[in-house]
């Protein structure tokens, strides 16, 4: 299905009666940025609570229950993304996950850490305090705001390689303007160039398909809590085989004593389980509805809003059409208009949540389209907008 159709009239009643039933977002609220944090469908909601609730009715006894049901979360997840339950980890969230090949790996002065300008903040954050820590060199890649195709990102990053590079970080999803990247073909450079490549996929586990075992990167993170619906602190860091005997675990405890999984470095004592026990729920969720038919219902969302854009006197859409290079994301600027104040006003006045940012200097909206959404919130978002330029 091309990005650019918008979904049935069969279609939009199963996600309008979805959305109505299955969740407990606030029927007066417009929830236009999921991006940062999705809300979790209502069995989700409600399987995390009556654990909760379960564990405290005994919780020595629960401890024992909820391992193998953390693991069979741990399983599900490795499906979802093309890999084995051992090779992933289960943590709190990307920025969490980040931190373990960041910590965990041996760096030496005068090497190289290769990232873009627009990595996400904790992310470039960390990557920073690294290279002055260990004495690294940053060279970032300067990524334009339109990307005309997926080897234009590779030749850009390409162009920065050097056989110092010691560390290869890209995102897989850029939260800025909700580009997607070639992952597998970005993998193959760092790997040529011996390189640690380490995949910022935030926003991309229930965006668009993932296939970890595939594409081979070194590590690989994600935020369950955004696109997945998942419950809130459920993130996922993917090892390769050859990068895990070179890691040490961020947490010292258990973690120390010999395991070849990747388990190991989801060690942290004694902690919440139960948003674990929500992880599996809300993959089942999303399975039982059907990802392809979550991904085309979504996609034509995206694209329908890129349409109704092109109404907008001197709106600029940063997101590719390309399926192969956007998902849910669509980011937009328009020429002359006080971007930050009109989200201010969407929020106070008509209760549309959107996100609005500078980003390389420009103004923009980024909006989410979700499977709660619909194409009457994209008409009501446009509307609003138009009557305040
Ligand atoms: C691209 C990207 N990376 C990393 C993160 C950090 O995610 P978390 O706050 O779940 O650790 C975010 C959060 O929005 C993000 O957008």
């Amino acid at each position: 299905m091309d990005t650019t159709q918008p979904p049935t009239q069969y279609d939009q009643a199963f996600w309008a009666a979805l959305r109505r039933d299955q969740f407990y977002l606030d029927p007066n609220v417009i929830f236009l940025q999921g991006g940062s944090v999705g809300p979790s469908p209502k069995p989700v909601v409600d399987k995390v609570t009556s654990s909760i609730r379960a564990f405290d009715s005994d919780p020595l006894k629960h401890q024992g229950i909820f391992h193998p049901l953390v693991e069979e979360a741990r399983k599900k997840l490795a499906d979802f993304v093309g890999t084995r339950p051992e090779r992933l980890s289960l943590v709190q969230n990307t920025t969490m996950g980040m931190s373990v090949p960041a910590q965990g790996l041996l760096f030496n002065a005068g090497e190289e850490i290769v990232m873009t300008d627009q990595e996400y903040g904790a992310v470039s954050m960390c990557w920073e305090y690294i290279a002055e820590r260990r004495g690294m060199t940053i060279k970032r890649v300067t990524l334009p705001l339109e990307i005309e195709n997926t080897e234009q990102i590779v030749r850009l990053y390409r162009e920065q390689m050097t056989d110092k590079t010691k560390v290869m970080v890209f995102a897989h999803v850029y939260w800025s303007t909700g580009l997607v990247t070639p992952v597998k073909e970005l993998t193959a450079l760092g790997r040529e160039h011996g390189a640690w490549v380490i995949v910022d996929g935030a926003h991309a586990v229930g965006m668009t398909p993932v296939a970890l075992d595939d594409w081979n990167p070194h590590f690989y993170i994600t935020s369950c809590h955004k696109w997945l619906l998942s419950a809130k602190g459920t993130g996922m860091l993917f090892v390769s085989d050859d990068a895990h005997e070179h890691v040490e675990p961020l947490i010292l405890g258990g973690s120390v004593r010999p395991n070849p999984n990747a388990s190991r470095f989801d060690m942290m004592g004694t902690r919440d389980q139960t948003p674990f026990i929500g992880l599996g729920t809300a993959i089942d969720f999303q399975n039982e509805i059907g990802w392809d038919r979550i991904r085309d219902y979504c996609q034509g969302l995206a694209g329908y809003l890129k349409e109704r854009l092109k109404r907008i006197r001197g709106a600029k859409v940063f997101t590719p059409v390309d399926r192969d290079m956007s998902g849910f994301l669509t980011t937009f600027t328009i020429e002359g208009a006080d971007i930050i104040k009109i989200r201010q006003e969407l929020w106070d006045d008509e209760h549309i949540e959107t996100v609005a940012f500078h980003i390389k200097d420009v103004p923009v909206f980024r909006i989410s389209t979700h499977f709660y959404n619909s194409l009457e919130d994209i008409d009501r978002l446009v509307r609003e907008i138009e009557k305040r330029l």
